[in-house]
């Protein structure tokens, strides 16, 4: 078998980073199910949420790796379609899983930080979870199905991910403070929702290193700063010279019937520094490499 890396997400935020790291130096089969960019004799159309068809995707595509990113990654979204949510984001990457595992290819399968329950800004990868949300509850089953079929796995944490690429399917936070505040309309940030923003191209790195590596389990990812929504947000409008007085700062409404964002964020990320010299970029120079 060649060493031959599946992309999955190609279209999303972090697939298109990860194919922008990657292009030059492997051979990336890319996936999702449409695109209108990517390079047609690459790009191989496929709907994940189709089960029963993945072990003959994958026999068909015989990747040394996969790098799997697709998933339904709304919090709103996977509430209202528990089944296809289960389907997409739990058994999909159960399949996988056991695909690699029959086949001898390595997994690098994105979680998420909220399988926290959002009380410290400085979990480790071996504290305990307690998902708040729906969407929470499929990532922490898709880290099990993962832990439970494939040996040779890395499952990769990351928090409030933020990055340009063209084609986004949809904005990321910084793109969407410039879009509202571009056209002079006010925005309520929440001001105590604590998270650790992660440039893209910090994590992008770290795949291109963990491809081929021994390194296995489960790894956080974020940026190195804590701060407020709404600070994050007065980062932005001053980066990109917008009107920062366009933000009102809010109190997050906390309740029992709706899905419930965790209120805090935040890795350790010791784990990551140690393995792969992991130094992310402070979100002044994340925000300098947006070309705005
Ligand atoms: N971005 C963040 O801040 C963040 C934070 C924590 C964890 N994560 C995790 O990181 C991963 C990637 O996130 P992202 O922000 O890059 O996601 P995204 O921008 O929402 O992109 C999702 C990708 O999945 C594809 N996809 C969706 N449904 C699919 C299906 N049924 N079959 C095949 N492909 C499908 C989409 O393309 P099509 O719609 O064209 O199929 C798209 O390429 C996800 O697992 C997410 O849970 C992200």
């Amino acid at each position: 078998m060649t060493k031959r890396v599946l992309l999955t997400g190609a279209t999303g935020l972090i697939g298109r980073g990860v194919w922008a790291e990657l292009r030059n130096h492997h051979e990336v089969v890319l996936t999702s199910r449409t695109s209108s960019d990517l390079p047609i004799n690459q790009f191989v159309p496929f709907d994940f949420g189709r089960t029963e068809l993945i072990q003959d995707f994958l026999d068909k595509a015989r990747p040394s790796i996969i790098v799997h990113t697709a998933a339904m990654t709304s919090i709103e979204e996977v509430f209202n379609n528990p089944r296809d949510a289960k389907r997409l984001n739990v058994d999909a990457v159960s399949e996988i899983a056991l695909w690699c595992e029959k086949n001898g290819s390595r997994l690098i399968h994105f979680s998420s930080d909220f399988v926290f329950d959002g009380e410290r800004t400085d979990y480790n990868e071996a504290d305990l979870t307690n998902p708040l949300s729906s969407y929470g509850r499929t990532k922490l089953e898709s880290e099990k199905v993962v832990q439970l079929n494939l040996r040779n796995h890395l499952i990769i944490r990351p928090i409030l991910v933020y990055g340009y690429f063209e084609n986004l399917t949809r904005m990321n936070f910084p793109l969407l403070i410039a879009s509202k505040l571009g056209s002079g309309e006010r925005m309520s940030i929440t001001e105590d929702q604590i998270r650790m923003p992660t440039h893209i191209s910090d994590i992008t790195e770290v795949i291109r290193k963990a491809l081929f590596s021994n390194d296995r389990g489960i790894l956080h990812l974020s940026g190195p700063e804590a701060l407020s929504v709404y600070e994050f947000a007065l980062k932005v409008a001053e980066s990109f010279q917008l009107d920062a007085n366009l933000l009102i700062p809010v109190k997050t409404k906390v309740d029992n019937v709706s899905e419930n964002r965790p209120l805090k964020s935040g890795f350790d990320l010791e784990r990551a520094k140690r393995i792969f010299d992991y130094h992310p970029k402070s979100i002044e120079e994340g925000l300098r490499l947006f070309p705005i």
